[in-house]
């Protein structure tokens, strides 16, 4: 774990409709406490954002946007922008797998999400990460670096010192008591992708920018992942949707910071 504010994000994907969400962040806002170091983000759908905005405690909470285009405005229907976006949420996750594999994200686009989330001021939460067949042949490496460098080419060493990347291997992602990945497994990319930014855009930005891991994490998995070297949070998806196993998550991060600040 590092010293920077710890984030815990919960992805709640396409899941639970305005009842539903409400409801979630009530219960959540029953359980978890205020922490200086730590920031919790909700990241729901699109269409909750709005009500979710009104009923949230921002003293607790702050509010991610799973996707957006890279346009501003104009002729794309369906689509909401950034620009939409900035009063309303702080984060967005950009490159997720999912978008990545069910609407042919691809690297360029991803560069171009990234650079309009950062125009509309809000902090891009960059997801990279290798498949299992790209694993085995021992890719790992040449896959998060071609990620990384299309995903910040558009970016100051500032800016990308204000960001999060999210280390999320796409084997252990929604694997629901199927394989995860070993912490030391996620500390070696952990380290890489820290190193390239180091290489690519200097010490300032590597020591700043906040490095996730995601990847199937529950209540259970949590702390073994923040206790990683370098390690600024975690990204939780499936767990995020159960209060429960969620604010057990804040309050493995709480307990890991008292006992960080009491030394
Ligand atoms: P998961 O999702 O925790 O359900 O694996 C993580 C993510 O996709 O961000």
């Amino acid at each position: 774990m590092s010293t920077k504010r710890t984030l815990i994000a919960g992805n709640w994907k396409m899941n639970l409709n305005t009842a539903q969400a409400s409801l979630l962040l009530h219960r959540l806002q029953e359980r978890i406490k205020i922490h200086k170091n730590i920031e919790v983000v909700l990241i729901p759908s699109a269409l909750t954002l709005q009500p979710l905005s009104v009923q949230l405690d921002r003293r607790k909470f702050r509010l991610g946007a799973q996707n957006a285009y890279y346009k501003d405005d104009g002729a794309f229907t369906g689509e909401v922008s950034f620009t939409m976006l900035r009063d309303l949420v702080h984060y967005a996750v950009i490159g997720h797998s999912e978008r990545r594999l069910y609407f042919n994200e691809n690297n360029d686009l991803i560069r171009d999400k990234v650079a309009a989330c950062v125009r509309n001021e809000i902090t891009p939460i960059l997801c990279v990460g290798e498949t299992k067949h790209e694993r085995r042949a021992g890719e790992t490496k040449r896959v998060l670096h071609s990620q990384i460098s299309t995903a910040l080419s558009n970016l100051t060493a500032h800016e990308i010192g204000e960001m999060v990347i999210a280390y999320e291997p796409v084997w252990a992602i929604s694997t629901f008591g199927g394989e995860l990945a070993k912490p030391a497994q996620a500390q070696e990319a952990m380290d890489y992708i820290r190193k390239q930014i180091r290489d690519l855009h200097g010490k300032k930005a590597a020591d700043n920018v906040r490095v996730l891991y995601g990847g199937s994490v529950d209540d259970q998995t949590a702390r073994g992942y923040m206790e990683i070297l370098g390690c600024d949070g975690v990204l939780v998806g499936g767990a995020s949707l159960n209060y429960h196993k969620f604010s057990e998550i804040v309050r493995s991060a709480y307990a890991m910071r008292h006992e960080v600040e009491d030394e």
